[in-house]
């Protein structure tokens, strides 16, 4: 009868000390949760009551992990900008609080990589190898942290490079009308990043998801996914996601230059980001102004490029270039949302639809083009020829029009047209070529210095390509000190118009003293 009994006890007692620990362990936690209800859902936006303490900007979450931001603080109710679909949410369904702003992720395993704004890889190659997350929205930096732009990012487009020339911290708008090959400069400038140790981030917001696909694997056939990240809002998705993306890929852009890179970004286009904001704040009922935007659209926009700009070698001597890209409508550069760039930017690339028909590609309208700061980060190879080449073209585009109704020409106005026609030849480039800084300067140098003007026009094409592959047989050294910030010497330029002089020989006509001399009639 014992024996029984204290096995009892003994079970009983270690059953009590279970619980008593079980007591013990236990702290009683409560995890706040504020929680609203949605009162209405339209495209693109929510109205929510019922959460009073919730933040400008903060990330809210509806059922099913939906993600939205509250955008409309009123006393009574919250405007929500959505963050994905949206159709089967509700009038009634539950809203939470997260404490939290958006964010996205960052680093280096988004090289090669193709996501969206939330930082979803979207190229089904796995998920990121990364955990840093920064927020979408963050401060530019302050001046006092800001260095001039002293270094040249080269875009391998010989107008570009030569005439309206960009720094690595610069802003450069690229405008035109649609299929003026905007979104070609730009993918050409990443092309020619290969080598050049810069960071690129193509941003793409309300694209065709298969104009998106197409650049992603001309990028990807180049090789220049290795240096490159895609973020991409596709046109189908709601007016938020296409609004919060660029300034998600100017986070991911932020990373790697205070890590001390050069970075290049690329909007493709905020004419469409404009409309996206445009939409929002129409449906969250924000007054509309001058062509129905928003009051704050210039804000948007200026918020968003001021993130770029070339760090002080304190803060790391990183730097962030911004290509923004905007598309104009039947040429109109004095529309709202062009002028507010224009004004934001360092500078635009203008291109023109008349110069596209006309098979000038690049269709670089130099008139309207400027790079207000770039002229300083040009490398003095390139200062030397650029001055001559900009005022013997622009004198060359104002008398064309007039050459046109078959006027008789005087011999310097006719030497001034035959000149231009071949820089103009001579500033042609097909898509995804890139020109090196040699190449380019050769080239430019010999026409400036009168090489090209013997040669007939339809042979000059074939003519620039072969001293192209001249440049080869430059000397390294010469080499060297055109890449480099010093002035070019008399020597230097000799030697190069030499060999220039040789390689474009064979392409002019044995009576070129003759025809030179001919008075055209
Ligand atoms: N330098 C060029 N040489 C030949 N074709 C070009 C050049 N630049 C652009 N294109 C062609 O022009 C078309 C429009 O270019 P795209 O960059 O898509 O224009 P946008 O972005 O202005 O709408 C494309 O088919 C592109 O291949
Ligand atoms: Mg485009």
């Amino acid at each position: 009868m014992n024996a029984p009994r204290g096995l009892l006890e003994a079970a009983f007692d270690r059953a009590f000390a279970g619980l008593r620990e079980a007591r013990e362990g236990f702290a009683l936690q409560l995890a706040p949760r504020e929680v609203g209800t949605i009162t209405s859902v339209a495209t693109g936006i929510a109205k929510v009551s019922g959460l009073p303490g919730v933040g400008f900007e903060e990330l809210v979450k509806f059922p099913g992990d939906r993600l939205g931001i509250a955008f409309n603080l009123d006393e009574d109710e919250v405007g929500v900008v959505l963050l994905g679909d949206y159709q089967d949410l509700h009038a009634g369904d539950e809203v939470e609080r997260t404490g939290r702003v958006m964010d996205v992720a960052v680093g280096d395993g988004l090289l090669g990589r193709v996501v969206n704004s939330l930082g979803k890889p979207l190229d089904g190659k796995g998920p990121l190898a990364t955990d840093a997350r920064l927020p979408v929205e963050r401060p530019a930096p302050p001046i006092m942290d800001r260095a001039p732009v002293s270094v040249p990012l080269q875009t391998g487009l010989k107008v570009v490079d030569a005439l309206i020339p960009i720094g690595r911290g610069q802003r450069e708008l690229i405008l035109g009308d649609r299929q003026t090959g905007k979104t070609a400069i730009a993918i050409d400038t990443i092309l020619n990043q290969r080598g050049a140790n810069v960071v690129c981030i193509y941003c793409a917001i309300g694209q065709r998801a298969s104009s998106v696909a197409k650049v992603v694997a001309s990028l990807r056939e180049k090789g220049a996914m290795d240096y490159t990240v895609v973020v991409a809002a596709e046109g189908n998705e709601a007016p938020g996601v296409a609004y919060v993306t660029p300034y998600a890929a100017t986070s991911i852009a932020e990373s790697f230059m205070e890590k001390g890179r050069d970075v290049l970004i690329v909007y493709d286009d905020l004419t469409h980001h404009a409309r996206a904001y445009r939409e929002l704040s129409l449906l969250l009922r924000r007054p509309p102004g001058r062509e129905a935007f928003p009051g704050d659209i210039f804000y948007i926009h200026s918020r968003l490029l001021e993130r770029s700009t070339h760090l002080r070698q304190e803060r790391g001597g990183g730097s962030l270039t911004a290509l923004p890209i905007i598309e104009t409508d039947a040429q109109d550069i004095s529309a709202y949302i062009p002028t507010n760039l224009i004004s934001i930017t360092d500078g635009q690339i203008y291109l023109s639809p008349t110069l596209f028909e006309l098979g000038t590609l690049p269709a670089v309208d130099v008139g309207k083009s400027v790079s207000r700061v770039g002229g300083a980060a040009q490398r003095a190879a390139y200062r030397a020829i650029a001055g001559d080449l900009k005022l013997a073209y622009s004198q060359f585009e104002e008398l064309e029009s007039f050459a046109r109704f078959g006027t008789r020409l005087d011999e310097s106005t006719r030497r001034t047209i035959d000149h231009g026609r071949r820089i103009r030849a001579c500033l042609k480039q097909a898509e995804s070529q890139p020109v090196s800084m040699l190449e380019q300067i050769v080239v430019l140098l010999a026409l400036t210095a009168g090489l090209f003007d013997p040669i007939p026009l339809e042979r000059v094409t074939d003519a620039e390509q072969a001293l192209r592959r001249a440049a080869a047989s430059i000397p390294p050294d010469v080499a060297g000190r055109f890449g480099s910030t010093n002035k070019m010497s008399d020597a230097d330029r000799k030697a190069t118009l030499d060999l220039a002089g040789q390689a474009l020989a064979s392409f002019q006509p044995p009576a070129a003293a003759k025809a030179a001399d001919k008075p055209s009639s």
